[in-house]
């Protein structure tokens, strides 16, 4: 039987449900109300796939713009910087104040302390409103707000996974920019939607933990391949 105590409770803006945090043995994890598992530092393989992929395929690293949506346990970012350059600048938004408080105190050490890092900028607030707002300034645009398309913890957030969503994301690229979107299941209507919207789609799948067991999806869209 797993033993943890709960660390602090954070409301989803814009929803009747909370996230919770809790320290586990070695760990710590975040649940949703209804006891939905969002998050843990115990698995993360796919998370950190979502911020080193992309990057990796760049053509220039060093001084690279990349947004983040959202920070979750910090996995992505802390991967997304291992990738890139003194230059780079890393906008990681978060809908929520606590979980950016949780970053910085106990789940910190377990991503390495991401939002130390002189090159990341956090963005307090919806991404999508970000998305909207910007204009051919990302390189890397990755995205990991929810369960995925179908998503678990806010329906506004579907928007980010329709046409409209998809070609806001679209406008904020730079021209040989990367979008990536993480997702827990395939999502052949979602795949589609993203080609319907000009992109060319490579889809992976990647281990949750380790080399076998569960494995999530993630989406990489560019407009020249
Ligand atoms: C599944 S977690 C992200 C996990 C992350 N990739 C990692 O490495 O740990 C989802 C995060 O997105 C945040 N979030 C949800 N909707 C958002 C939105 N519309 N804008 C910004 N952040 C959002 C949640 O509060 C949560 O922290």
């Amino acid at each position: 039987m797993r033993h943890w105590t709960q660390l602090g409770e954070a409301a989803i803006p814009g929803t009747d449900q909370s996230l919770f945090l809790y320290k586990g043995k070695d760990d710590f994890f975040i649940r949703v109300s209804g006891g939905l598992e969002l998050m843990s530092t115990r698995k993360h393989g796919s998370e950190d796939a979502l911020g080193r992929i992309p990057c990796q395929r760049l053509k220039q690293t060093q001084s690279a713009r990349v947004l983040i949506g959202g920070l979750g346990m910090g996995f992505t970012l802390a991967a997304v910087l291992a990738e890139l350059g003194p230059k780079a600048e890393v906008t990681v938004a978060e809908l929520i104040p606590e979980v950016v408080d949780w970053n910085r105190g106990p789940l910190g050490e377990h991503s390495g302390q991401p939002l130390d890092d002189p090159r990341t900028r956090v963005h307090l607030g919806d991404v999508a409103k970000l998305l909207r707002h910007s204009h051919r300034c990302f390189d890397v645009i990755a995205l990991d707000v929810d369960n995925g398309p179908e998503g678990l913890t806010k329906r506004a957030n579907d928007w980010l996974y329709s046409t409209s969503g998809i070609a806001a994301a679209q406008d904020a690229l730079s021209t040989d920019g990367i979008l990536a979107y993480w997702s827990a299941d395939p999502d052949q209507g979602f795949h589609d939607r993203l080609r319907r919207c000009g992109f060319i789609v490579d889809e992976i799948t990647v281990f949750a933990h380790g080399r076998k067991g569960a494995r999530h999806t993630i989406w990489l869209a560019s407009i020249n391949g």
